[in-house]
Parts: C-alpha cells; structure tokens; sequence
C-alpha cells in the first residue's frame, strides 16, 4: 500500500500507544512456558507479536486474546508440544532469536523460517553461543531457515557478547532456563533488559561489564502481566510534537526502562521541551505519562555508550536531526546495518529524496544540507521503523510526501495512520 501525508499545523490531547513490543513479546513467552494461566494486559497486537504468540499455539499452548487482555494457558517446562509444521515468524528477529534459546532445550525436532527481510538477517550470532552450549542446529550460511533438533542436554556456558544486543543475550539466558548450573552472559556495553527484569535474574555489575545469570530456579511462573506503552512507538509523536508548532500532547504510561530512555536524554540535551509526570513502578518496569511540547532543537554529539540504549529510534531521531540547527551525526552503530533494512542506507536513500545531503559511513551517518520543496515517493524498504520515521518528515513540511510499502507499519504499529488523525487539531 501507498499512502501520503500532508503537513500537519499542529497536535495536542492525550495518545494511548500499544504495549511496548519488548515486552509483550517476553510476556507471551514467558506465560507460554510457565505452569498455568497468565493474563497479559496492554500487550501489543502487531504482526510480530502474533509470530510470536502463533510459535507457541502451534507447540501446543492455548492462548485466547480478547480486547481488554490476552489469556495464556502455559505449559511447564517440559509442557510443549512438536508442532505439526514449520514455524513461520515473518519479518520478527525477536521471536526468531529468543525463541531459538527456548527450542534448543526442547525434546523434538523444529524449524524455523521467516519473511525475505527476516530471511537475509545473521542468525550465525546465535547459533554459535547455542552450538557452544550443545544444541544441535542446522542452516546454510547462517541464515533462515534453520532446523533445531533436539539433544540430550544443553550445557551451561559462560558467554562474552560479541555484540551489544539484547536478543543475543536473551537467547542463552533463555536456554540456561533449562538447566539447574547457571548459564552466564557477560555483556561490555549494556543492552535493554527486560529478560533479566521480567525473570528475575541475578546481576552482577562490575566496573566495565556486567554478568547475568540464568538457570532453573528462574524458570518464569504464571502470572499476571502489565505491558507499559512502547517508547520506542511514543518516540515518533514525541518528535512530530517537538518539530510542530503551539502543540502539546500527553502520552500516557509509557516504558521508562533505564536501558530504553536514551531517546529522552538526546532530545532532553538537543533542548526538546517535555516533562514526566505519574512515575510508577509495575512487573519490575518503571512507566509513567510524557508530555511534550513543541520546540526548538539543535543536534548534539551523540555518544557512543547509549548508542544500544537508543537503537530502534536513531531513524526518528535522524527526522529531528534534520530540522534541527547543525548537522545530525551518528556513528558506532554499526548493528543498524542489521535490522529490519539496513537502516543506515535506508534513512541517507530516502533524506537525499528531499534534498537532503548526507556521508555514509560504516557504522553510522551524517545529514546535512537544506530540505528542498518537491513532493517525493519515499520507500519504506518494508522496514516499520522507516515507513513511520518518513511519514512523520512528509507530516512537517509544507508539501507532504508519500511512503511505499506503508503496511509494514503492521509489524509495531498497525495503528499509527489511526493515531496521528486522532491528534491532529
Ligand atoms: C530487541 C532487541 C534489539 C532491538 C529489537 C528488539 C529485543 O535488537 O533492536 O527491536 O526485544 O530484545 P538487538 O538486541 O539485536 O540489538
């Protein structure tokens, strides 16, 4: 689907935004494989999170989603079920690397595969650790789809993340799940974490890494989860306001995980105008509403320690970098070659579209230069975070702009077209 945005004049009111996709992607997970009925409140209904939630009905698992909440009859740990067929997971990376720590220590044989984007991601990063800790899994050059089948035991390991990345990390603290020794991650550069929050795990922090531990006793029991609102969604209509003029708008309960909230420390420094209001502390996540006001931004250095904390939101944040005073530069972030597009060829292709001049450098990006007037087709390189960053451009400028392939929105946000309606004014 094609679909075109005209500028907006200005927003205000109050947003509610779906459950944080982190989240609910664990919450399903995590009540799939505990004894019993979990409820999951405002969790996310996206074609990601359904990959995830067809996964575990397919092995077995009844889950009943209802509007108000979705209900999960868990299976214990040794509870599920050989599925009939392959599991299918779409364009989701979560799903794919998380799950692949669950299966690994399964009794029966599966295989995995996914959508072409899902197909070209590197799935090496977490055959190794799993291959280290004695599973036994196949696939040709690192890629989808692969076979995991089943062995006697998974070992524990000790392993040291080669990458900042929170799936790697999930993924054998999801396996060592099975084990009654501790599997242990080791991790130089903190990446989000919700697994270890939502298990429970044992931390310890030294001065230049930090080690989680995980194993049987942390095996996730049935219970009743509340999904805190994305901030990786909300980060969208926090720019869109700031970038507006005489708007204010007010999202509420939204995710203020520490390893999250690096989007509102870059916005905070480049002088983006927004306070946090009703903090409150639920299922070990801290939420609490934002409110944001329109301003007037310049870019700043962007350093590299927060670069895992803020890595689903650079696209957006590179929108408020160009209409912010200077140039916008991000470097050592590598990984964003390795999400959903290669986000740093996706953003510099469609910036240059508008006039837009930009240095592409291997780990990152530098936009500069003035947006010219003309109504360009932007390309979503079917990549939900890019299709939503350039609507969100094409909202502020006078002539609007058009995005192909817009239903990939679907992945996170199915929603979004709805919301910036809502708050139009
Ligand atoms: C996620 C971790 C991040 C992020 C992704 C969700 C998670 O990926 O980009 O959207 O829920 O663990 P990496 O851990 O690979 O950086």
């Amino acid at each position: 689907m094609i679909k075109g945005f005209s500028k907006i004049n200005k927003v205000g009111g109050t947003l509610k935004l779906p459950g944080d996709k982190s989240i609910s992607h664990r919450s399903v997970m995590f009540a799939a494989l505990a004894e019993g009925k979990s409820e999951i409140f405002n969790c996310l209904q996206s074609e990601d999170v359904q990959s995830t939630i067809d996964a575990f009905r397919k092995m077995g698992c009844k889950i009943e989603i209802t509007e108000e909440k979705i209900i999960v009859e868990g299976k214990g740990i040794n509870g599920l079920q050989k599925p009939k067929e392959n599991l299918y997971l779409g364009n989701s990376g979560t799903t794919t690397r998380l799950l692949s720590g669950i299966l690994s220590a399964q009794q029966f044989p599966t295989k995995l595969s996914g959508d072409a984007s899902l197909s070209s991601r590197d799935m090496t990063r977490i055959i190794i650790p799993l291959t280290q800790m004695g599973a036994d899994i196949k696939s040709k050059n690192g890629l989808l789809p692969i076979e995991i089948n089943p062995v006697e035991k998974l070992k524990p390991i000790e392993y040291e993340l080669p990458i900042a990345s929170a799936q790697i990390k999930s993924c054998v603290l999801l396996a060592g799940l099975f084990n009654d020794e501790e599997t242990v991650v080791i991790e130089k550069k903190k990446s989000r974490n919700h697994t270890e929050k939502m298990l429970n795990l044992k931390i310890e922090e030294g001065e230049n890494s930090r080690k989680v531990y995980s194993s049987k006793k942390n095996f996730p029991q049935a219970q009743v989860y509340h999904v805190p609102s994305d901030i990786s969604t909300a980060a969208f209509f926090i720019i869109l306001t700031l970038l507006l003029k005489d708007s204010e708008l007010i999202l509420p309960n939204i995710s203020l995980n520490e390893t999250r909230i690096g989007i509102l420390d870059i916005l905070e420094k480049m002088g983006g105008n927004f306070s946090i209001q009703n903090q409150s502390i639920l299922n070990g996540e801290k939420r609490g509403d934002i409110v944001v006001r329109s301003s007037e931004l310049k870019n700043v250095e962007i350093p590299s320690e927060i670069i895992p904390n803020i890595i689903d939101e650079i696209p957006i944040l590179a929108i408020a970098g160009i209409f912010a005073e200077g140039d916008f530069v991000i470097r050592n972030a590598r990984e964003l070659r390795h999400k959903e597009s290669d986000r740093i060829k996706s953003v510099c292709k469609n910036a240059k579209l508008i006039g837009v001049d930009f240095e592409e450098f291997e780990d990152g990006f530098r936009l500069f230069g003035k947006l010219n007037n003309e109504k360009v087709i932007f390309d979503s390189y079917d990549d939900h975070r890019i299709a939503m960053s350039f609507a969100i451009l094409s909202s502020v400028i006078e002539q609007g702009g058009t995005i192909n392939n817009f239903d990939c929105v679907n992945i996170s946000n199915p929603e979004f077209s709805s919301q910036l309606k809502q708050i139009c004014n």
